[in-house]
């Protein structure tokens, strides 16, 4: 893989992060932007660009995507906590379905968008590293651990290249306190994205993803040396915006309102049903 990126699949393609992935990707060779929903409203494709209707569990249609291509960042997925099973389903058998489409192809690479939320249950005094256990704050932050798994053993069994992506907060500009912590700038977003397909010599890397933010509690350094990439914006900048004397530096999860028992209850199953 070059500095430049060639014929690349993004899956989840009508999503929030592959809005700012497709920016990062925009001199691709060939770009295929693929995802059950049609484009999103105000979508002009590229010359460059072919939007591809198809869920990830067809593996025909995942095979002839696929076909070619020097990488997938795999983007499809719940974005959020949910009843376990749904997560299972989407998030880690359809991670499972990205990559060995992309084996039995031979594509070379795969990005996996993987969330800070594998690991959520650190406390925010604590900096966490890449090489940390995971330590999920849900049942979504566990199919992301599983995903990742699945990424390590593809890459390990059958020598994929597998860059797995922990996405922060991505948002237009922060909005809360936490987002000083886990901003993801669109501009990062697309910098970390790039790199993740275009940089040479993984073999497997997990990185944190985040704007340089003063009060991030992630590590940057296995994006800087797996990735080559080093974020340039910093939440602090927004700081005098955001509304002061919230609990979540009290202490308690990084995850914040995302993490704890009131998050997971509604996904459990009521045995009474
Ligand atoms: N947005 C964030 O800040 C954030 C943070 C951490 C991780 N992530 C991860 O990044 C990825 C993208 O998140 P997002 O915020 O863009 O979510 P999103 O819901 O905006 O987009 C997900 C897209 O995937 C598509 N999709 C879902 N299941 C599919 C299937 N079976 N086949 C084909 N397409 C399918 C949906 O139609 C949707 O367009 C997810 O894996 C999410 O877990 C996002």
């Amino acid at each position: 893989m070059t500095g430049t990126p060639g014929r690349t699949v993004v899956t989840g393609a009508a999503g929030r992060v592959a809005a700012a992935v497709r920016e990062g990707l925009r001199d691709a060779g060939h770009l295929v932007l693929l995802d059950r929903l049609p484009p999103p409203p105000g979508y002009r494709a590229r010359g460059n660009e072919t939007w591809v209707r198809a869920d990830i569990a067809d593996p025909r249609a995942l095979a002839e995507a696929f076909a070619g291509a020097d990488a997938v960042v795999h983007l499809a997925g719940i974005p959020d906590e949910a009843p376990l099973p749904d997560l299972l389903r989407a998030n880690v058998e359809g991670t499972h379905n990205v990559l060995e489409a992309a084996r039995r192809a031979g594509v070379p690479r795969v990005v996996l968008a993987s969330s800070n939320r594998a690991t959520g249950n650190y406390p925010v005094d604590r900096t966490v590293t890449a090489a940390d256990p995971p330590r999920p704050d849900g049942f979504y932050g566990v199919s992301k651990a599983a995903a990742e798994a699945l990424g390590r053993l593809y890459a390990d069994a059958f020598g994929l290249q597998v860059a797995a992506v922990r996405i922060g907060s991505l948002e237009e500009r922060p909005t809360e306190a936490r987002h000083l912590a886990t901003w993801l700038s669109p501009r990062d977003c697309a910098g970390f994205f790039r790199a993740a397909v275009t940089a040479p010599g993984v073999t497997f890397v997990a990185a944190y993803a985040v704007s340089a933010n003063a009060r991030r509690f992630w590590d940057l350094s296995a994006g800087e040396a797996g990735l080559g990439y080093r974020p340039v914006d910093d939440a602090e900048a927004f700081a005098a915006e955001i509304p002061g004397g919230d609990p979540f530096w009290d202490g308690g999860p990084q995850g914040g309102a995302y993490a704890g028992p009131g998050a997971l209850l509604p996904h459990l199953p009521d045995p009474g049903r």
